[in-house]
């Protein structure tokens, strides 16, 4: 294994200030929870990492359960981590999360100190890392108190085991809440991880203010509505695709026929556009201002690099946002 990245890597992305932080992220970033698992191919997933890295994406968004099995998209990203960005490691924001289920018991999920702890030690160990970059809350706990569960990422970022703090699927209210009492530890939250796309544009209505206001970046997560918001479905369900496997997190019954005349008319206007659907959705979500990161998924390089023609795009004029959201009512 020879990796050699290309010395005009970082010339290629757009970076965009996270919040009122000093890290800048992507504008693309590349998330590892399908196709990076224990059942995918590895050499696959290797391509996927190296090339992404090579185009300026150098930020990975991983979890304690991504795989399947769970756990082992981090092992997977840690083998490629270990052969080939080893000499990298200081170039990279790597994240991962806590909350979903893990190991059996009461502490095995959600938010308290005894599990995001814990996990956090174990995704460490996973990836062979020191560090991540940022670690976040995956969801929050409405049984835990959230002085306890920020305290969790107020040590793991004292502890030098995280050097950031995010938040992720979390309502705005507790958002603010979250913020203030990471704030009133000197731990301020750097990132909140939201699902956003032409599908669920409702995250935006309310935690865009939130966040600008606390100076908190915003990561997109599922961009493509999972690859409904791509040409992927548009002749049927492929078997190689997330909704045709049987461990997909996307179910048949979401490709529906209201959905996909909506997702057919978005293609006809990204035709007119002269830009793939892939694109036109991504740069959709990119022209919300309070988006630093859109955070995509892919299963092949082809779909990587059609992806990154992201970065060649303006964000979308207010009449174009119109047009685009005219379809989706
Ligand atoms: N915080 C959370 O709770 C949470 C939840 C979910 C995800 N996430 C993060 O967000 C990341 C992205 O989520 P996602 O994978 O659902 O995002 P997505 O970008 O909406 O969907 C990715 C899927 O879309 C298809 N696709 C991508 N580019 C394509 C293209 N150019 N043409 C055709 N199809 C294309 C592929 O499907 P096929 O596999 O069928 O080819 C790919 O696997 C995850 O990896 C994870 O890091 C976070």
């Amino acid at each position: 294994m020879n990796f050699s990245p290309s010395s005009d890597r970082y010339s290629q992305m757009k970076y965009k200030r996270c919040g009122r932080s000093g890290i800048s992220l992507p504008v693309l970033s590349l998330g590892l929870w399908h196709n990076f698992g224990g059942v995918d191919d590895f050499n696959t997933a290797r391509a996927l990492v190296l090339e992404a890295f090579d185009s300026g994406i150098i930020h990975f968004d991983l979890a304690n359960n991504y795989g399947p099995p769970p756990g082992s998209a981090e092992i997977t990203f840690g083998k490629i981590l270990n052969s080939d960005l080893q000499t990298y490691r200081d170039e990279l924001i790597i994240s991962t999360k806590a909350g979903y289920l893990m190991w059996p018991g009461p502490y095995g999920e959600w938010g308290s100190r005894k599990y995001l702890l814990a996990s956090l030690d174990q995704s460490l160990a996973r990836m062979g890392l020191e560090y991540v970059d940022i670690f976040y809350s995956h969801r929050y706990d409405p049984q835990t108190p959230l002085e306890e569960t920020m305290g969790a990422l107020n040590s793991a970022v004292k502890s030098g085991k995280a050097l950031y703090a995010g938040i992720s699927n979390y309502p705005p209210e507790e958002t603010t809440r979250a913020a203030e009492i990471l704030h009133d530890m000197a731990c301020p939250c750097l990132i909140h991880q939201v699902k956003y796309s032409l599908l669920q544009p409702e995250a935006g209505k309310g935690l865009d203010k939130v966040l600008s206001r606390l100076g908190i970046g915003c990561i997109a997560f599922s961009p493509l509505g999972q690859g409904i918001l791509t040409s992927r479905y548009l002749d049927g369900i492929p078997k190689s695709s997330r909704a045709g496997k049987a461990h997909g997190f996307l179910r048949e019954e979401e490709i529906n026929q209201t959905v996909m005349s909506k997702v057919r008319l978005l293609n006809d206007l990204a035709t007119k556009g002269e830009m793939s659907l892939a694109e036109l959705s991504l740069n959709w979500v990119r022209s919300h201002k309070f988006i630093t990161s859109v955070l995509v998924g892919v299963s092949s390089v082809d779909q990587l690099r059609t992806n990154l023609k992201l970065i060649g795009l303006e964000p979308f004029s207010q009449s174009q946002m119109d047009n685009i959201n005219s379809i989706m009512k």
